[in-house]
């Protein structure tokens, strides 16, 4: 007998209540489609709220000479030019009106004297450029947007979540999801879908993200035929905790940084010095000198006029000297490196960090104003994703949209720091825009085959069915050593080719799960039903690595060492589902940028000659 289940009809289903989903939201209920929000956790609930410490835009506020033009370039040369221009341009022009109107929604920002929306410094940013609230901003974003959307008449599935698309004649049609809570079945109809599922770091056994990131969204799009880019690209953040082991990943932000916290390794030594890359020999001090004039002018609030310390260099320059230093034996006690915020005064860390005050106090035993924190890298976003249209952020599946983490393009081969932030409320917005005005045109809802709604609830409650097979808690565990060990921040081709043999015989692993239990409050059941997206997801990013034969951002080879630029220094990977169910690998590049944004660009930086 088939098993019931209950059908919903929405105009436009957003699958995702982090700050993109919520942004989506909002505006395609303001275009006065009928949303649902599908969320895994809680509301309210979101990764989002792990970037700590600020949501860049080109504001002006904290230094007139910032631009538009200038947080372009930032981006592009921070992604080693491998973003899409025309995202980089949308996201640089509206991030600020962007800000602008989370203000008129209610979220208090950090002023300035004067009154203005206080901004950070981080790293790769030209000037301070991070509108923030201490370091809690993702937060207070969340806390707005959910405010606001609630008001707004989207409707809400806390705890659902989502297993599989449907396509009616190669069009996105639904989406079927289960109640984690009471193990209910549901069928979403849709007229147009947006996955703002976030990113998959919970893949790696080090990460910053909690347990809902395990990589569905991603997944759920690959299954469903959509192109994936830039899968070989994950951030590993410089700074996560590193002791107790019982939170080893846990985000330290890089506000530390931008308030002027120092790097030194075992021997006392403020080791970032060593590691500036030529392309941004420039715009960084060289003595420890000028980097203290530098941090000396933003104490004293004043427009700084010298060169940034190199603290402030992009995450994967910073996590990379960090992983060298431990390479050479140069680690702190635990293995990381010392962040020393405790030259300042107590009042001005508590006041401008007092997340991560609260955060060494309690789960560490660490005064930070007093002594360092312990810090090493950790696995925290994914710049890879379903690929998008940069104006509407629809995939290559029509009716299939796709903003922030989950979309790729924006961030290259690496992402700034509070890039993220304004990423989501941007293409957040143009995603609810364009999946709305879509949405509307059509008139009637697209019939579902009961045949794949069938399949897709034999799938879901197959773990329950099993008996004495593995706990999946320990296939999970043992997934996510594998990619830190094989698949992490340095890589080698021999270990990536084991890492794709190893994921492989995960699958047997994983359909032999047996969970126990019932449907109600079953987390056992949930973990099993994720593992086959993790497999997936770690596969997409072991063999994009390995096919790129070259390092360059958040990718780097033992075995190719430094960036080949004549050969990939404008080629993106794309994935996608063959017809036999097979993963398939291919290169493309964006359209060549135009001269209007070039001259924007260092030209030194572009080797156009080779
Ligand atoms: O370090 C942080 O506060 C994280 C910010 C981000 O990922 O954008």
């Amino acid at each position: 007998m088939s098993e019931k289940y209950t059908t919903h009809e929405y105009d436009v289903v957003v699958i995702g209540a982090g700050g993109a989903g919520l942004r989506a939201a909002i505006e395609a209920t303001k275009k006065g489609a009928s949303v649902a929000v599908i969320c895994k956790s809680m509301l309210g609930k979101a990764h989002t709220v792990m970037a700590e410490g600020g949501a860049a835009a080109a504001l002006g506020n904290k230094d007139p000479r910032d631009s538009w033009e200038t947080h372009f370039r930032d981006t592009m040369k921070g992604g080693k030019y491998l973003g899409d221009w025309r995202m980089a341009e949308y996201h640089a022009k509206e991030s600020p009106d962007r800000i602008r109107e989370l203000e008129q929604w209610g979220a208090i920002f950090d002023r300035t004297p004067s009154g203005l929306t206080n901004q950070r410094n981080f790293g790769g940013h030209t000037y301070p450029r991070l509108a923030h609230i201490g370091d809690a901003t993702g937060l207070e974003l969340i806390r707005t947007l959910q405010e606001r959307g609630i008001h707004t008449g989207m409707e809400v599935f806390m705890e659902y979540t989502v297993r599989h698309l449907f396509k009616t004649n190669g069009r996105l049609s639904g989406c079927f999801a289960y109640n984690r809570v009471d193990g209910s079945l549901h069928v979403f109809k849709a007229k147009t879908t947006i996955l703002a599922t976030g990113g998959i770091t919970r893949c790696w056994a080090v990460c910053s993200g909690s347990w809902e990131y395990t990589g569905e969204g991603h997944a759920l799009a690959y299954w469903a035929g959509a192109e994936m880019g830039d899968m070989e690209f994950v951030q590993f953040h410089p700074t996560g905790m590193i002791w107790p082991p019982s939170v080893k990943g846990i985000l330290v932000t890089e506000g530390v940084r931008g308030e002027g916290g120092m790097l030194t390794n075992s021997e006392g030594k403020r080791f970032m010095f060593d590691y500036v890359p030529e392309m941004y020999r420039e715009e960084f001090a060289d003595t420890e000198a000028e980097a203290m004039d530098w941090v000396q002018s933003i104490v004293a609030d004043e427009t700084p006029t010298a060169r940034r310390p190199p603290e402030l260099l992009t995450r994967d320059v910073v996590a990379k000297a960090i992983n060298s230093e431990r390479e050479a034996g140069r680690a702190s006690i635990h293995g990381g490196a010392y962040l020393n915020i405790s030259w300042r005064p107590e009042e001005q860390v508590k006041k401008k960090l007092p997340g991560m005050y609260h955060q060494f106090m309690e789960l560490a035993a660490v005064d930070i104003t007093k002594e360092p924190m312990e810090v090493g890298p950790t696995a925290h976003y994914v710049m890879g994703g379903v690929k998008v249209n940069p104006e509407t952020q629809e995939s290559t599946i029509p009716g299939l949209y796709a903003a922030g983490e989950a979309a790729t393009g924006l961030h290259g081969a690496n992402r700034l720091g509070g890039n993220s932030l304004s990423d989501l409320i941007t293409f957040g917005k143009r995603a609810g825009e364009y999946a709305a005005a879509a949405a509307v045109e059509i008139k009637e809802y697209l019939d579902i085959d009961s045949k794949e709604i069938n399949e897709a609830i034999e799938q879901t409650l197959a773990p329950l069915k099993r008996k004495g097979g593995e706990n999946p808690a320990k296939v999970v565990q043992d997934l996510r050593e594998l990619m830190q060990l094989k698949v992490g921040i340095i890589r080698d081709g021999g270990q990536l080719q084991e890492a794709l043999v190893e994921l492989e015989s995960f699958r047997d692993r994983e359909i032999s799960t047996s969970p126990g239990g019932t449907r109600i409050y079953n987390p056992g059941w949930h973990q099993a039903l994720e593992i086959g997206a993790m497999i997936d997801i770690s596969k997409m990013c072991a063999m994009a690595a390995l096919s790129r034969e070259e390092s360059r951002g958040g990718h780097t080879r033992l075995d190719f060492p430094v960036p080949d630029h004549g050969k990939w220094g404008n080629i993106n990977s794309v994935i996608v589902m063959d017809d036999n169910g097979e993963m398939n690998l291919s290169h493309v590049s964006y359209p060549p940028i135009p001269e209007r944004l070039k001259k924007l660009l260092d030209a030194a930086d572009l080797h156009e000659e080779e």
